[in-house]
């Protein structure tokens, strides 16, 4: 395993981290979702990305039974608010009263005493950005969170952030979370230089694209059961965004050359986004323990660059959304 500092900070975790989105507390059983943890432990993974949305809260209730099992120091546990939680007006957002509110129903969820990363996981363009600003700052003065970052946030907006943080005396954000793969490369043109800029680090999701990019999706074959791509309650965003016979094709091709070097698809799929500056590290989403133990693989593989160079090709900015 290798370990990055988030961006310009002092905090280390390693480059494949662990989430729980749709998986943990939710499409996976609780003993299948303590045995990922204890592989991605035992494989070196230190950060455990989750959300207060995820399930409306049951990932977290997993992950604080199941965390309660190691020691606190010796991991770093990552989580979002901003999606609803209820019905009421206030329930939802990055307003001073709901950020507070579900910080400390997350650390109840979670059983744990603070969060190490607390995320806005979309902007909120109803709340001033020194509202937010200010309360994950008196959240990390109470002890409660020790960093805080956003997810999908527009360059623009991270570079506001910062610059308000700076004036106001407050914590600025240190981690940015956006979606990140060979099939979605729009971070790259402002928001990774915005993040480079200021010393924000880049945590991906989907770096799989959903699992399309682990090769198991194969062109006109049927869809193999018990997939995300399978399950209609779980593949629309799959679906929407990278579906189609152009990129089954495109991944078949990168198959064999991951093949050719000793790797899986998902290894060198994961690989490939920690090959750019501004990515700290890939979040890895699984069902089963043995895509964990073949995602782990991807944090010591190297891409030879004429290898990068041909997926830039296959795989450039401009097809990227083309499926
Ligand atoms: N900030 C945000 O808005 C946001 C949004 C989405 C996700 N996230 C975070 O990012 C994490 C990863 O996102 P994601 O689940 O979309 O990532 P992904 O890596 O693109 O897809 C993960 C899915 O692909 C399949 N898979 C993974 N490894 C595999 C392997 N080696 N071989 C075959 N299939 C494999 C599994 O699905 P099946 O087995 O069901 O096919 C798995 O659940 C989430 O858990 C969450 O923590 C954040």
């Amino acid at each position: 395993m290798q370990y990055r500092q988030l961006g310009k900070w002092g905090l280390r975790i390693s480059t494949v981290g662990l989430g729980s989105y749709l998986t943990i507390g939710m499409h996976v059983d609780d003993d299948t979702a303590a045995e990922c943890v204890k592989t991605a432990f035992d494989g070196g993974i230190n950060w455990i990305d989750t959300a207060n949305a995820y399930n409306k809260g049951g990932a977290e209730i997993a992950l604080g039974k199941i965390l309660k099992d190691y020691d606190r120091d010796d991991y770093v546990l990552a989580t979002k608010a901003w999606a609803p939680m209820g019905d009421g007006p206030n329930d939802r957002g990055l307003s001073a009263k709901h950020v507070f509110e579900q910080c400390h129903a997350s650390l109840a969820r979670l059983q744990m005493d603070y969060i190490d990363l607390y995320q806005c996981h979309r902007p909120d363009p109803d709340t001033p950005l020194e509202e937010t600003i200010r309360i994950m700052d008196d959240l990390a003065r109470a002890g409660k969170i020790l960093y805080w970052g956003v997810s999908e946030w527009p360059a623009a907006l991270i570079q506001e952030a910062c610059d308000l943080a700076r004036a106001m005396g407050c914590r600025p954000p240190v981690s940015n979370q956006p979606r990140y793969s060979l099939m979605y490369r729009d971070n790259e043109a402002e928001v990774y230089p915005a993040c480079l800029h200021n010393g924000v680090g880049n945590v991906v999701f989907s770096p799989l694209a959903h699992g399309v990019l682990t090769g198991k999706y194969e062109p006109g074959q049927p869809v193999p059961a018990g997939t995300r791509a399978a399950d209609d309650t779980q593949n629309s965003i799959m679906m929407n965004m990278y579906w189609g016979d152009k990129n089954l094709q495109r991944v078949a091709q990168m198959k064999e050359m991951a093949g050719d070097l000793g790797l899986t698809c998902a290894q060198l799929a994961m690989a490939w986004c920690l090959l750019h500056p501004a990515v700290t590290s890939v979040i890895s989403g699984v069902t089963r323990v043995s895509q964990l133990e073949d995602n782990l693989g991807a944090a010591d593989a190297t891409i030879p660059a004429d290898v990068a160079e041909k997926l830039d090709e296959m795989f450039s900015a401009e097809q990227a959304w083309t499926p």
